[in-house]
């Protein structure tokens, strides 16, 4: 069974989000185990102090490297080698390719960092790999590590109630990197009709609509994802 390690300084953030919906239920279901650990558990003084100032001078306050190292040899020495991921706004953006690779990796450990970040050392000693989230900057790594382990979670066969949906979903390697617009009852809601085509129960025709509705969507706000498009998708 695979397993997720969040390392961090707010566990009680993060706990519930595992606990809750899709990724509570995997939990139960024994198809993951996912786990938060507090690396200031893993200081040795009497402030468990996990951070300092910066050499070189600047503002704020950077983590330390020894009990992050610390916490991430306890849980190798439990549960054997993790592949490690670091939160950082300047690491490689995270993309659907890697939470599908994570969903068969035995083990994935993902530090989330907090203040201007962590000594830069502890990613060359333990082999981190800088992962960001987006060209913005939050205040701490655990919504990040939260979205990295629930687009792996929603991945393993049977955490989703509809394994067709993550087939279908955007990014999951289909010709289309987006999703087509979605509709439900009622028929007209304030005057908005659902598209006709969907009431048709011609299934071809719908397949037809839902693509070029896809397509016109990546036109709109995703054109570079139109360089990957094979000359035969229907405009
Ligand atoms: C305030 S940020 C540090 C920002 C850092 N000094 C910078 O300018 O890149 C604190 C922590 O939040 C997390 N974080 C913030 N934004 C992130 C993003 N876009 N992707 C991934 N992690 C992020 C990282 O773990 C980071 O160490």
């Amino acid at each position: 069974m695979p397993l997720f390690a969040i390392l961090t300084l707010f566990p009680e953030a993060v706990e519930p989000y595992l606990g809750a919906s899709i990724l509570g239920l995997a939990r139960e279901r024994g198809l993951v185990q996912t786990v938060a650990v507090d690396f200031r558990d893993f200081t040795r003084d009497r402030h468990r102090t996990v951070d300092d100032r910066p050499f070189g001078g600047g503002p704020g306050m950077v983590l330390r490297p020894e009990p992050i190292a610390e916490a991430v040899e306890w849980l190798e020495l439990r549960h054997g080698p993790f592949r490690k991921l670091a939160m950082c706004p300047s690491g490689r953006p995270f993309r659907q390719e890697l939470a599908g690779e994570l969903a068969s990796a035995e083990r994935t450990l993902i530090l989330a960092g907090r203040y201007e970040g962590f000594d830069e050392r502890v990613r060359e000693e333990l082999g981190f790999e800088l992962v960001s989230m987006g060209d913005f900057v939050l205040s701490g790594g655990e919504l990040p590590a939260l979205c990295i382990v629930e687009a792996a979670v929603r991945l393993i066969p049977g955490a989703l109630g509809d394994e067709e949906s993550a087939v279908r979903d955007s990014f999951a390697g289909g010709a289309l990197q987006l999703d087509h617009p979605h509709y439900t009852r009622p028929r007209v809601w304030r005057g908005r009709e659902v598209p006709e085509v969907l009431l048709s129960g011609d299934h071809a025709q719908i397949d037809r609509w839902r693509r070029a509705a896809a397509l016109h969507r990546m036109r709109e706000v995703r054109p570079d994802l139109l360089s990957n498009q094979p000359t035969n998708t229907p405009h």
